[in-house]
């Protein structure tokens, strides 16, 4: 067991009285300072802007939703696949001419990009307008990079290159009332041979239990009806704690909370899901009868070349062993199209897996090389178009699966959680499973759990309205 490293609160606290000298300079200015937050990537990322907020907002900045005219600019980036990247890259140079109109501009790219080292040279170089430049294990120490580069005027580039540690009482600005993100634990061990995310995010480490359920009971007592907790394996939570804990027992601290809400939590590595975590899920009313569960691939060569360690047959045990338990459990799932190396036949083997299971949706990606993984080096002789075709036909068969699931919801009457105004003015709900609800309605619903009466779905959503109104 490695004992995860903790930032001493006396040193958050030094944090928070740089954010207040920060302040007390902004002030020597009149008028109102704002700061526009750009999120990429995963929910991970989305909790870290909520505490880069958090900061800002103890700094006395104001939000805007535009990049224009903002006093300060911060960009939280992802790097799981190239596009992300591009994208922004692609942002970041047209900041060039939003500062161009307002000079004084303050410019910072954090998150998981930032924390690699070529990224890093490439915004020192190319994007001389970049201020302040910092890795994900750095963000509590947002303040104190900010100040240096107030103070001294010189650009400020900090990756961290340490494993990580974990920190309590930054401040959080939550971008949702109804519904909230908590962190379980951060990084990740893993080391899928595709995947970034240890590099960038460091070694797993656990949050204290009681920091945890501190959280959850002040959501509670504040009307959060929906909590998602987060970690990129959340079932190897607390192997590097000295408890005897584990993730099936944090669930059901979490469930003996007071209150009406939901949990929500992701993500599960097949490897680590066990039966246990099933049977508390089944015996446990506030976690939401869904499981995100990635499986990658449906071919065990392919599983292998990934070092995801588990097979198909223990990935289909697991599914067989939950629906068991909870029958109507809402499963979701990831899945790479064209890893080096993998054929036809191998492709073939996914497609038969999400015919096995019948999952009611797939996030599908291509695979994209990442710099410094052992899959970015294998030889990858499948052509471009032939990925691309493939990738088609899966994402066009579980489009017919998720359509064919959703219709069989038309004509129930659920418990839903009204979360919000969605397109064409129309109220969204989340179904306890998860699945997207368009209705009619007042907005004083939102907030609230309804009865909602399935009227009609698509291949993305479900169409209802409250089935206890009028
Ligand atoms: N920790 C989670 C897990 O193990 O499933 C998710 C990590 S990642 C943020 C989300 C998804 O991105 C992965 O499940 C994988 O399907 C996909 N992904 C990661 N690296 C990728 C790459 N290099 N190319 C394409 N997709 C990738
Ligand atoms: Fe990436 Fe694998 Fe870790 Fe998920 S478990 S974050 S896919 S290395
Ligand atoms: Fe992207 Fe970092 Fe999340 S690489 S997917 S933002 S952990």
């Amino acid at each position: 067991m490695r004992e995860t490293q903790t930032i001493a609160p006396a040193e958050i606290d030094r944090q928070l009285a740089l954010c207040d000298e920060i302040r007390a300079r902004l002030d020597q200015t009149p008028g109102p300072k704002h700061a526009y937050v750009d999120t990429y990537g995963c929910q991970q990322n989305e909790a870290d802007s909520e505490r880069l907020r958090g900061y800002l907002a103890r700094m006395g900045y104001a939000f805007s939703d535009t990049e224009e005219g903002a006093d300060l600019v911060l960009l939280n980036t992802c790097a799981v696949r190239e596009h992300a990247e591009q994208r922004v890259f692609g942002n970041v140079g047209a900041l060039s001419h939003t500062k161009r109109r307002h000079p004084g501009q303050l410019i910072v790219v954090c998150g998981c990009m930032a924390r690699q080292e070529h990224v890093a040279e490439r915004l020192r170089r190319s994007f001389p307008y970049v201020d302040l430049v910092f890795g994900p294990q750095l963000l509590w120490k947002f303040p104190e990079l900010l100040l240096q580069k107030l103070t001294t005027g010189k650009r400020v580039f900090a990756a961290g290159d340490e494993p990580g540690a974990v920190a309590e009482g930054i401040p959080v600005v939550r971008q949702d009332r109804v519904r909230a993100w908590v962190s379980v634990m951060y990084g990740c061990n893993n080391f899928c041979t595709y995947c970034i995310v240890p590099y960038v995010r460091g070694r797993e480490r656990s949050r204290r239990p009681e920091d945890i359920l501190a959280e959850v009971r002040t959501l509670a007592d504040a009307g959060c009806k929906e909590i998602t907790l987060l970690g990129q394996n959340v079932n190897s939570y607390g192997k590097d704690l000295d408890l005897d804990v584990d993730f099936a027992w944090l669930l059901e601290q979490i469930d003996a909370v007071e209150g009406d809400f939901l949990v929500r939590f992701m993500t599960s590595h097949p490897k680590d899901a066990s039966e246990r975590l099933f049977d508390v899920m089944a015996r446990c009313d506030k976690i939401a009868p869904a499981l995100h569960l990635p499986f990658q691939s449906g071919s065990d060569r392919v599983l292998r070349a990934m070092n995801r360690r588990y097979d198909r047959e223990h990935y289909l045990g697991l599914v067989r062993a939950l629906r068991a338990r909870i029958p109507d459990i809402v499963l979701t799932s990831d899945v790479i199209v064209g890893f080096p190396g993998e054929t036809q036949e191998d492709f073939e083997q996914t497609l038969s897996l999400i015919e096995e299971v019948g999952y009611d949706a797939l996030f599908t990606f291509i695979f994209s090389p990442r710099r410094g993984t052992p899959a970015e080096k294998l030889d990858d002789p499948m052509p471009k178009e032939q990925k691309s075709a493939n990738f088609q036909r899966l994402v066009q068969r579980q489009n017919e699966i998720s359509a064919q699931k959703h219709a069989a919801y038309v004509g129930r009457t659920l418990r839903c959680l009204v979360d919000g105004v969605g397109h064409d003015g129309k109220l969204s709900a989340r179904t306890a499973g998860g699945r997207l609800v368009h209705l009619d309605g007042p907005e004083e619903v939102i907030g609230t759990y309804r009865a909602v009466r399935i009227t009609g779905s698509s291949t993305w959503a479900l169409f209802g309205d409250l089935a206890d109104e009028g």
